[in-house]
């Protein structure tokens, strides 16, 4: 199987692939650079999106946006101007007619019969029109090859809106209010004539209004740069902005991370993509930044001075079923370390950022990627899980799966030790997690603090000094909690100490709910906040540092440690934590 990204051109590519995706309808030849239809951005364009009631226009870590700079020196700036603005002279940009906004928004799914689309894309876009966040004039449209109705995506829409919102109050008046909204146009993925028939159509239902256009890439990465080229040479936005979210893989290692960007930025500018982690738009992840720099208990204690070591963890209790041949192309380190993981490590080490705008936050979570220290692959253990029968029940090994090779020796399990080497957290472990087909289903942040120097109850704890440590858990699913692990006295005559959590447990203190990661970013895109999306200078700084790594592990064809489907995963990851004198949080 051919590992590499499809070049700019269109021709047909023999990457990888999500094998249900074929590449009929790519068009092949020479790639023609178009007339970009709308270069400029206006990052600032729609009046108050997160609540219609709302005047000023707010991002969602409540910043007003048009403080929003970026890396291309737009600074948020558009020369397209909207007739219905008033740049205030320092303050945030107000609308002369609040109520009569004059613009709409077109979320395009490109993809839509696709699970993403399914399952997230269009549940959290429901969810935001329930909770009255999306304009007031919009449309969505969903593109695919397959030939389909207004009616019939409506259907498969309305069978998977199984959101949060649906044992709500009108649930049913608002999704057929929704889905009113909601249409479908079929075409190729490397079709401008197809794509122009799609601007016709977005045209139609947009009309006397400014154009605002949002692509949602929600399909495999080998057809991305067409995509993009189509929709921003046909479909693109005259005078309002064109905004893409893409979905990771963002290539497979720098290189082609690489290629991909410089691909698509001949299309589009650095302030146009929305390059989309998931796990930034979760809200114990959005937390942590407001935990630290907000409370004085945790911010001073936030350095190699008090914390001994801080653990990153993901797993799951389900194997690659039916995304084998997906997953057999990137495996763990790629498909969660590399992004999620890292992401989380670099928001959580970062200095104070100069302020909450996205470029401000984005520079600090940089420099922590390029501070790390290389990887090295005796910090690594990687593992495989294998068949396992419990309880008259068969589970199946990794390779098992018919779209996997027998010999196959892709991780779904790795753990690894980094290192960030600057004046806050030299010498401090940051162990990373992650596996599938595990025991259990989670992700936390565990933080785990040095002892207390001359502890005057030494004694009370026996020999097992580690077991009196602090340490804070941000459970980032399920069931999210904070919680602080402290030693305290047993009530009764004597001293007895035992260790107990202080826990602030999200579904009692905050009963309404948590919305879904990906509501918050598709409302953030649409609103121009760019603070939970990875800049190219953060995706090259995380390559960088994996990429060396995955390189010696598939060059020395090392062997994966096997473990069995449901167990808590190779003894390899002890050992590993041992070395540094760590001992897991999470067993
Ligand atoms: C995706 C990975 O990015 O995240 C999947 O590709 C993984 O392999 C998923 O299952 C986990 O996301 P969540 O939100 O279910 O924890």
């Amino acid at each position: 199987m051919a590992r590499c990204y499809s070049p700019c051109s269109s021709s047909p590519t023999t990457f990888l692939s999500l094998s249900s995706f074929k590449h009929e309808g790519l068009v092949s030849g020479r790639m023609r650079v178009p007339e970009r239809r709308n270069t400029t951005l206006i990052s600032h364009g729609y009046p108050s999106l997160r609540s219609r009631k709302q005047f000023e226009l707010k991002s969602s870590n409540g910043h007003p946006l048009n403080a929003v700079s970026s890396p291309d020196g737009l600074g948020g700036k558009s020369s397209t101007e909207e007739p219905v603005e008033n740049r205030g002279k320092d303050g945030p940009v107000v609308y002369s007619e609040p109520g009569k906004a004059k613009s709409t928004i077109s979320v395009t799914v490109v993809g839509a019969s696709g699970d993403l689309a399914k399952k997230k894309i269009f549940p959290a876009l429901f969810a935001l029109f329930y909770e009255d966040c999306l304009p007031e004039h919009f449309t969505i449209f969903g593109y695919a090859r397959s030939k389909m109705s207004d009616e019939e995506l409506r259907n498969m829409i309305s069978e998977t809106l199984t959101c949060r919102i649906d044992k709500s109050e009108n649930c049913s008046d608002k999704m057929d209010q929704f889905l009113q909204r909601c249409f479908y146009h079929s075409g190729l993925y490397g079709s401008e004539e197809n794509f122009s028939e799609l601007d016709k159509k977005l045209r139609e239902k947009e009309v006397g209004r400014l154009p605002n256009r949002l692509f949602y890439l929600s399909i495999p990465p080998n057809i991305f740069v067409d995509v993009v080229r189509c929709a921003i040479s046909r479909a693109s936005s005259a005078n309002g902005w064109t905004r893409v979210i893409v979905e990771k893989p963002f290539g497979r290692d720098l290189a082609s991370s690489g290629e991909l960007t410089r691909c698509l930025k001949q299309y589009l500018s650095e302030d146009q993509i929305f390059r989309i982690d998931h796990y930034l738009g979760k809200e114990l992840v959005e937390n942590l930044s407001v935990l630290r720099f907000s409370n004085l208990v945790f911010e001073p204690l936030w350095s190699r001075n008090y914390i001994r070591n801080v653990q990153l963890i993901f797993s799951e209790d389900f194997g690659t079923e039916g995304r084998g041949g997906y997953f057999d192309n990137y495996g763990i380190i790629r498909d969660i370390m590399q992004n999620h993981l890292l992401q989380i490590l670099a928001l959580f080490a970062m200095e104070t950022p100069v302020s909450l705008d996205a470029e401000d936050i984005r520079n600090e979570k940089v420099k922590v990627l390029r501070s790390m220290m290389p990887l090295q692959i005796d910090d690594l253990i990687v593992g495989q899980y294998k068949g396992h029968s419990a309880g008259g029940k068969s589970y199946p090994g990794y390779t098992d799966d018919p779209t996997v090779p027998n010999d196959s020796l892709t991780p779904t399990f790795a753990a690894a030790a980094l290192f960030i080497h600057n004046a806050r957290w030299d010498g401090v472990p940051f162990l990373m997690k992650a596996g599938k087909a595990l025991h259990t289903k989670g992700a936390e942040i565990r933080v785990q603090f040095r002892h207390v120097p001359g502890n005057l109850y030494k004694r009370n704890f026996g020999t097992d000094l580690d077991k009196a440590t602090n340490e804070l858990v941000l459970r980032v699913q399920p069931d999210e909690a904070i919680y602080l692990r402290i030693n305290n006295k047993v009530p009764g005559i004597g001293m007895r100490l035992d260790r107990s959590d202080l826990n602030l447990l999200y579904k009692t203190r905050y009963p309404k709910g948590i919305p879904d990661a990906y509501e918050r970013l598709l409302l953030d895109a649409m609103e121009g906040e760019r603070r939970l999306f990875i800049r190219s200078d953060e995706l090259d700084a995380a390559w960088a540092l994996f990429t060396p790594l995955l390189k010696e592990l598939e060059e020395r064809k090392i062997a994966p440690e096997l473990y069995p489907y449901g167990s808590r995963g190779p003894v390899g990851a002890h050992y590993l934590a041992a070395k540094y004198n760590v001992r897991w949080g999470d067993l």
